[in-house]
């Protein structure tokens, strides 16, 4: 009989720890059989769920417009849109679950407010110009954030995000289509689409988290390459690329700080209202009640349906059983 004394298992802790940061240093990929440390565990299904339900919850402003769609063209569109949503959810759970944790346990988390989705759901979609707003900027906003995750350290996580960045861009694109066309319509419709992008915008830099000093979880995310870049450099990114594409759009930015900076070779742009953020974050935006009622809702209604394709896969599996155990009897007989 062996038994592992503590010193055993601390040098096996310390080699299975050398293999991992080994590995991550290497720039392969972490799989759900290897090794990992608890606390990477634990980062990665908070960030996962909170990315999965922000992909769900985000369903809701937008399908507050489905019905109200001004042309069968974009109703079509907007509901592929708000589809694919519900797509990069369940990707996102799945990659979740290679974690060891369930679906079930995540939404009940959810639900039960242990765990968060992204503040920018909080706000309205008070007119049909927001659906733009949301596509060009919060949608480009999520890209920037996304694009450098399909390069993270755990595997799954990252090819989930492949195809989630391709879909995202096309929701971009679609935002951007739209806007364009609200802001080279009427006088009513311009005016229509700067609202939307006046008050989606601060909304959308918020997007990236607090500054950099003030992130707690970015060093360690960053080392283990779960993150490749500061919520900051980031968000500079996004002002960035944003800045020429609302030039094109002839609208402007609510921002009278915003300009290049020849020096830095970037925008300077003005100060962010964390005190709003942190607020939102606490429970107190516009819609943050709205929307985990409607989510629980949601979620009780469909009871009859995950019941029912849990009574049909059980089903499934019992005639696969009988019919192999008769085939078994067949073959010995
Ligand atoms: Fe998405
Ligand atoms: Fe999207």
């Amino acid at each position: 009989m062996t038994t592992v004394t503590d010193a055993g298992q601390t040098a096996v802790d310390a080699d299975r720890t050398a293999v991992f940061d080994a590995a991550v240093a290497a720039d392969e990929r972490i799989e759900p059989r290897d090794w990992m440390p608890d606390a990477y565990r634990a980062t990665l299904v908070r960030q996962i769920a909170q990315h999965a339900h922000s992909e769900i919850i985000g369903m809701q402003p937008e399908a507050n417009w489905i019905t109200r769609a001004p042309s069968l063209r974009r109703k079509a569109i907007l509901i592929a849109k708000v589809q694919d949503e519900a797509g990069h959810g369940l990707y996102l759970y799945s990659a979740a679950e290679t974690l060891g944790t369930s679906r079930e346990e995540l939404l009940d988390k959810l639900h039960a407010g242990r765990q968060k989705y992204s503040s920018i759901f909080n706000y309205p979609t008070l007119t049909w110009a927001d659906v733009g707003a949301i596509g060009w900027l919060v949608d480009g906003a999520a890209i920037t954030n996304q694009v450098p995750i399909c390069r993270c350290s755990y595997g799954p996580y990252a090819r989930a995000m492949v195809r989630i960045c391709k879909e995202e861009s096309f929701h971009q694109r679609q935002g951007f289509e739209l806007l364009l066309t609200l802001s080279r319509g009427t006088e009513a419709q311009h005016a229509m689409a700067q609202d939307a992008v006046n008050r989606w915008w601060w909304p959308s830099l918020m997007m990236f988290g607090p500054p950099d000093d003030e992130s707690s979880h970015s060093a360690q995310s960053m080392a283990w390459k779960i993150k490749r870049h500061s919520n900051d450099e980031l968000r500079q990114r996004f002002v960035d690329i944003a800045v020429p594409q609302a030039e094109a759009l002839g609208l402007t930015l609510p921002d009278p700080d915003l300009k290049w900076n020849e020096e830095r070779g970037q925008h300077d742009f003005g100060a962010i209202d964390w005190t709003e953020f942190w607020d939102v974050l606490k429970g107190n935006g516009p819609c943050n009640e709205q929307r985990i009622t409607q989510r629980r809702t949601a979620h009780e209604d469909g009871a009859w349906v995950r019941d029912a394709a849990a009574a049909h896969a059980a089903k499934h599996t019992e005639r696969t059983t009988a019919r192999s155990a008769q085939n078994e009897q067949e073959a010995t007989a």
